[in-house]
């Protein structure tokens, strides 16, 4: 079976609530009657959630996504949020491992792993973000580094499991830089990471997961990156938070 583009926004620490519904009063009409051939999904700061899917009511094409879930059920954790919370609000992906996270708040593969895990047990699918940072593609360290970050991050899943997230590759040289990888060296990572699927689990697995990419995608880019064979979707910060944008993105086929 062919794999689904899926292309989501990752609005990292940007708009609240006001600005949220500015948004949606302008995206969602601009998607009425058109029939996207990938799934949409947008991930608000926990705050903005209820906003964004308020204004969701009644439409099945878009879906919610969290910025970060705890691994924990319940209890004294202060200042973190649950998969239950999550659940209450229909969010049904949740990004995790992104560099952002791993670099500012100290998030390892160990704990990735352990969030990943919490989310799938819980009934969400994982944006699990992987990536090298500009040294250690210019070490040559680039495969060792998405290997680890894949053994890690999967560990103890299931081929099934692991089948049915969403990996997405960005290298931390291109995130919010302007400067994106070409589509060649893009392509090059996606086409290793299914290699690295496959030694885990098997061909069958590399083959379903969907894999997308990020850092820097942009109405103008996007077209070409979508084009590569094993680059299934995109995950894009600064692109997203304007509506016309974010519209042109989930458009990129036409
Ligand atoms: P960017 O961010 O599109 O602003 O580079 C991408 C990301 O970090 O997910």
């Amino acid at each position: 079976m062919p794999r689904k583009p899926i292309i989501a926004a990752n609005w990292k620490m940007n708009m609240g609530p006001a600005e949220a519904a500015a948004f949606m009063d302008q995206f969602i009409p601009s998607m009425e009657g058109k029939a996207l051939s990938c799934d949409v999904v947008i991930a608000p700061p926990f705050i903005t959630i209820p906003t964004v899917t308020a204004k969701l009511q009644g439409n099945t094409t878009i879906a919610v996504a969290a910025q970060n879930v705890s691994d924990r059920d319940n209890g004294a954790f202060t200042g973190e949020i649950s998969t239950t919370m999550l659940k209450e609000l229909g969010v049904t992906y949740i990004i995790l491992g992104h560099s952002e996270r791993r670099q500012y708040y100290g998030e390892t593969d160990a704990i990735i792993n352990s969030k990943i895990k919490k989310a799938i047990a819980d009934g969400f699918t994982p944006i699990f973000c992987i990536g090298e940072t500009k040294d250690e593609r210019l070490a040559g360290k680039l495969e060792e580094v998405l290997s680890t970050q894949l053994s890690g991050g999967l560990q103890d899943l299931t081929a099934e499991q692991t089948a049915a997230i969403v990996i997405a590759y960005e290298p931390v040289w291109a995130i919010g830089t302007g400067l994106t990888a070409t589509s060649k060296e893009a392509q090059e990572a996606h086409a290793y990471i299914r290699q690295v699927i496959a030694k885990l689990y098997d061909t069958d697995t590399a083959n379903q997961v969907r894999i997308q990419y990020g850092g820097s995608v942009k109405p103008g880019n996007v077209k070409e990156l979508m084009a590569q064979p094993d680059i299934d979707g995109a995950l894009v910060g600064g692109a997203s938070l304007k509506p016309d944008s974010f519209a042109a993105l989930v458009e990129f086929d036409r």
